[in-house]
């Protein structure tokens, strides 16, 4: 069936992976730079291993160099989501490519995608909230401005911390800083783990940092004390299955370990994480599942309330958010 007209949640979306490669090419005309690289002359972006994508998605970046671009950029995307039934969204957002990390130029561009937000809740009816984020690869020193403009900005709109790029450089203890700082400001905590590195990744950035979400996580399912610990301390993973498919990180459909996650006990959501790169959209993802692992509509409800439960909001947005999957 089609499953774009249920309501549905988001929790893992990178902003600048959901740009279209449109809006990309559009303002890497507009400002004369050469990417041309990383478009397929489809109309999509050329697909490759993870770390041609990470390559490919700072090339992308580097044509948002203005609030204004960032604005423009939230606003089309959650149109889209909101024309994919998605109520509900938390944008993975970086000061790395937002200033560099220097705090008044952040608040520069968190005020346009605030303005943003605020229009696409009032225009399409799509509620979001923003997890700064940092970047793995740049390192923990990197992280410490990152997490300080995460804990200045801290409230209606910033609401979680969270740490993505390449899960194979440095441990995730060594950000123990910027997660005890984003901590201390009141901000819930997430980070990519368990995608490319085992299940002793998944652990350390739980009992290390402390966060309550982990991104994708898919690896834990091999560590069934692990997947009891997490169960047990009421973890939320926040899956992206296309994305595990295209980069690479599970070897088909029938290896993707979600519906085994889910069948043990661990509270398993569906997101995109970065639609275009991957051919894919919140209705995709739920055809797929439908599909390869005969999840229906029960299910993905069921997805979609765990992960309101586990959205970095306010408990007024999340009571609204519940209404909303409970009312369609
Ligand atoms: N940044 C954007 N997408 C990512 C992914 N799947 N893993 C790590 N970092 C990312
Ligand atoms: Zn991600």
């Amino acid at each position: 069936m089609s499953y774009s007209s249920l309501p549905k949640v988001e929790l893992h979306l990178h902003l600048e992976g959901a740009a279209p490669p449109a809006f990309i090419a559009s303002l890497a005309r507009e400002k004369s730079i050469d990417i041309d690289r990383i478009f397929d002359g489809q109309g999509g972006y050329v697909r490759g291993d993870f770390d041609w994508f990470l390559k490919a998605y700072d090339a992308a970046c580097t044509v948002l160099q203005r609030p204004e671009d960032f604005r423009r950029l939230m606003l089309a995307v959650l149109e889209q989501s909101a024309e994919q039934g998605v109520v509900y969204t938390e944008f993975f957002l970086s000061p790395d490519f937002c200033g560099g990390g220097d705090l008044s130029a952040w608040r520069d561009y968190l005020d346009a995608m605030v303005a943003a937000s605020d229009e696409a809740e009032r225009s399409f009816g799509i509620a979001s909230r923003g997890i700064v984020t940092c970047l793995r690869h740049l390192g923990p020193e990197a992280a410490k401005p990152v997490a300080r403009c995460a804990a200045e900005t801290a409230g209606r709109f910033v609401t979680g911390f969270g740490l993505a790029g390449a899960e194979m450089m440095h441990r995730p203890g060594d950000f123990a800083w910027a997660y005890d700082a984003a901590r201390e400001a009141g901000l819930g905590l997430t980070a990519h783990a368990g995608e490319w590195g085992g299940p002793d990744m998944v652990r350390e950035t739980v009992d290390h940092l402390g966060c309550t979400r982990i991104g994708h996580g898919i690896n834990a399912v091999s560590d069934h004390a692990l997947c009891d610990h997490l169960i047990e301390k009421g973890v939320t993973l926040e899956v992206c299955p296309v994305s595990n498919l295209v980069l690479g990180a599970v070897k088909d459909w029938k290896s993707h370990p979600i519906e085994e996650l889910r069948a043990r006990g661990l509270r398993v959501t569906v997101s995109t994480d970065d639609p275009p790169w991957f051919g894919t959209s919140m209705t995709h993802e739920y055809e797929m599942l439908e599909r390869y692992f005969g999840w229906e509509e029960e299910r993905l409800r069921q997805s979609n309330r765990i992960a309101a439960e586990a959205a970095f909001c306010d408990e007024d947005t999340r009571a609204q958010i519940l209404q909303k999957l409970e009312a369609a």
